[in-house]
This record gives C-alpha cells, sequence and structure tokens, in this order.
C-alpha cells in the first residue's frame, strides 16, 4: 500500500517549524477510580510523538476515549489519565487542552493533548465543517490510530482529506506492513488461526480467509460448529447449529483449493463450564450427550502444532480453549508456544489473544502484536480500512 509516511518527512527534515497533528489511539481501559488498567496503546504512541517532536515540530495529539456522547463532557470522558501517562513515558509534562478546535497555541518542539476528540459535535459523522477546521490547525496530519482505522470520523478520515498533508505515522506504517507481508504477500503455507464463541460474529472473517489461506485452524464455539458440519456429536457445547451450513461450505472452499480445516480428533470436555470441572480427554467422536467441550485435545494440538511448526506465515486471531481455566489451557499453550517457536512470520491481534500471548510470555517471538480491536478483525475480513484508503489516495495526488 502506497502512502506517506511521517518517518520520511521528519527524516527529511520537512517537519521542523512544522504543526503537526497526530491522531493516535489512547483508547484504553481505565479503572472506576480512573487509573489506566493496561497501557500499551500509550506506550505504542510515544515513538510518534518522539520522532515528531525530535524533527522539532509543534506536536498535537488527539484521540477519541471510550464513546462519549458529542458536546457533553463529563469528567469520566476525560483524557486526563493518559496525559499523565503519556507524560511520564515522554518525560516532559503533556499539557490537556480542551476545546481546542478553533485553536490550538503550541510551540515547536512542545507537545500537547487534545481532549478527547470524539466531545466536538460533528465527529463521528466525519462533518466537514469540523474535518476542516482540524485540518486547519496543521500543516501535517499524521495518522498513527491503527485501533481505529477501521472508523471513518473526522479525526480519521476527513481531517486527511483537506490537510495539507495527510500521512501515516510509525505504528499505523509497522500496522500496514506487517498485514501486507501476512495477507498480501504471505510466505507459504499460509495459517490462520480464527477462534472465538460464535461462527456469526467471525463468519466473514472465515469466508474471506478460506479464499487465500492455506491451513485454517478453527477452535472455542467455533470449532464446535465445525464439528457438527463434520457430523461429530457436540454434547451440550456451545455452537451455533443454524450456521453448520455455512461452516460446510467454508470446508468446502477450501478443499476445492486444496486447503484443509483441520477438525479436532480430540477434545477436553467437563460436565460443567466450571475453573474446578474436572477435565476429561476423549476422542471426538466419543463427545457425550451431558459433555461440554472446553478445550481441544493433546492429539490435536500436537498435529496442530505440527503445521503451525511448518507454516511460512501464520494469522492467529483467537485463544482454541476456556484458556483463562488452567485445566482447559493446554491447547491455547500448545498452539501458543508452537507459534513462538515456528520460524513462520506470525501476526496476531484481539485482546484474548493478546492476553493468551501475555500468559504464556512469548511477545517477543510473534512476529508482530497488532495493537487493533476491530480494525484487525476488518482486515481478516478483507476490508479495504478507511484510514489505508485515505492515506493512499492522498499520496497519489
Ligand atoms: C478500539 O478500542 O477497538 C478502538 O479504540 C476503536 O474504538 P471504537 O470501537 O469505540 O471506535
Amino acid at each position: 500500500m502506497n502512502v506517506l509516511r511521517f518517518s520520511d518527512i521528519a527524516a527529511s527534515g520537512r517537519a521542523r517549524g512544522q504543526r503537526v497533528f497526530i491522531r493516535a489511539d489512547l483508547n484504553v481501559p481505565l479503572s472506576d477510580d480512573g487509573q489506566i488498567t493496561e497501557d500499551t496503546r500509550v506506550r505504542a504512541s510515544v515513538p510518534c510523538i518522539r520522532m515528531a517532536l525530535d524533527a522539532g515540530a509543534a506536536v498535537m495529539v488527539t484521540s477519541h476515549l471510550g464513546r462519549p456522547t458529542e458536546g457533553e463532557f463529563k469528567p469520566e470522558d476525560s483524557l486526563a489519565p493518559v496525559a499523565k501517562r503519556l507524560g511520564e513515558l515522554l518525560g516532559r509534562e503533556v499539557p490537556l487542552v480542551s476545546n481546542w478546535v478553533d485553536g490550538v497555541d503550541v510551540q515547536p518542539g512542545q507537545v500537547v493533548l487534545l481532549e478527547n476528540c470524539r466531545l466536538n459535535k460533528g465527529e463521528k459523522k466525519n462533518k466537514e465543517e469540523l474535518a476542516r477546521k482540524m485540518a486547519a490547525l496543521c500543516d501535517i496530519f499524521v495518522h498513527d490510530a491503527f485501533g481505529t482505522a477501521h472508523r471513518a470520523e473526522a479525526s480519521t478520515y476527513g481531517i486527511a482529506e483537506y490537510a495539507k498533508i495527510a500521512c501515516a505515522g510509525p505504528l499505523l506504517a509497522a500496522e500496514i506492513d506487517a498485514i501486507t507481508k501476512a495477507l498480501a504477500n504471505p510466505k507459504r503455507p499460509l495459517v490462520a488461526i480464527v477462534a472465538g464463541s460464535k461462527v456469526s460474529t467471525k463468519l466473514t472473517i472465515l469466508q474471506s480467509l478460506a479464499k487465500n489461506v492455506d491451513g485454517l485452524i478453527v477452535g472455542g464455539g467455533i470449532a464446535n460448529t465445525f464439528l457438527l458440519a463434520a457430523g461429530f456429536p457436540i454434547g451440550k457445547s456451545l455452537a451455533e447449529a443454524d450456521l453448520v451450513g455455512e461452516a460446510k461450505a467454508v470446508i468446502e472452499a477450501m478443499k476445492a483449493r486444496g486447503a484443509e480445516v483441520p477438525i479436532p480428533v480430540d477434545v477436553v470436555t467437563a460436565k460443567a463450564f466450571a475453573a474446578d470441572a474436572p477435565a476429561t480427554v476423549k476422542d471426538a467422536a466419543d463427545v457425550a450427550a451431558d459433555d461440554l467441550i472446553l478445550d481441544i485435545g493433546p492429539k490435536t494440538a500436537a498435529l496442530l502444532a505440527d503445521k503451525l511448526k511448518a507454516a511460512g506465515t501464520i494469522v492467529w486471531n483467537g485463544p482454541v480453549g476456556v484458556f483463562e481455566f488452567d485445566a482447559f489451557s493446554h491447547g491455547t499453550e500448545t498452539v501458543a508456544r508452537a507459534i513462538a517457536e515456528s520460524p513462520a512470520f506470525s501476526i496476531a491481534g484481539g485482546g484474548d489473544t493478546l492476553a493468551a500471548i501475555a500468559k504464556y510470555g512469548i511477545e517477543k517471538d510473534i512476529g508482530y502484536i497488532s495493537t487493533g480491536g476491530g480494525a484487525f478483525l476488518e482486515v481478516l475480513e478483507g476490508k479495504t480500512l478507511p484510514a489505508f484508503e485515505i492515506l493512499s489516495r492522498r499520496a497519489a495526488g
């Protein structure tokens, strides 16, 4: 994908003395008393801000936080905790500026955080008047918010249309590069893991990947629906019987391309969904009417591990079992460790996947960990994200 990159602009000296507006995704989880409980996104936004400061720019940064009502400020919608954390990470004070749409006072070498951009009227609907005002605040607009790249809002899309220069920040560029490497020009075999509770929420992803990948590993409730499609009993397990036809179609589409959807040969079951429920390993054909399938079995995990170790590229979204419960975590752990040991380029994304990566401490062994939730899923669906579309259009002139 051809987009202008802020790293090139900064390196060429063209950002010196310029007003740079960075749209970051600082939408972090907060506790009831307003403490940031997970700061990955704040840390991920630092390289772009540093790059702009080092390049001698006057730096404005904004983000949304949650989904506030436009025009109605409430203290819990404030980016104040983020300004504080950003200040700690940058080693300097980061002033938080409210009511900033009509003008921002910031000098070269300074950085300010502009209050929650979703408080501005017209943000969500990408109103032209707001987008033009934001574009007028800067000389260079830098989109560095991959987590919000699937939204066409005033601060993510409209501003990119009207700013003098619109480019991708280092985080967005890294995501573009990793996605291109994994899905557009993958080293084969390309193996995807799509797991989660429901086929319905990931059906378009499964259908899209079925046209591209060499192996499609399904897990969780999704695998149960595929087990049903393959004619296996699943007892009381979570599944969507009405989507068996769709699951069969995915299996057939893969077969027609000489690719496969490996169906579990064994599973771990329990009689209740509980951390202390006794776990039983059994062949997929032996699942009883009152069983719940809560993980893949060891034979299946070993088969999948072999496939992952032989892959050229791996795309990972979702744990294959209820990995939060130790007795049902072995499948996900085996898969995670196989990805970590595989020479394949791997890209992982999604909240549960990131939690599994953290649980097994394999962050350094994953090729790229995406900061996107919904945005990552839309990429897997094969959609062109609005951020990529507008930035490549602007780069084309
Ligand atoms: C996210 O948390 O996935 C992003 O920040 C996007 O948030 P949104 O779904 O409220 O647009």
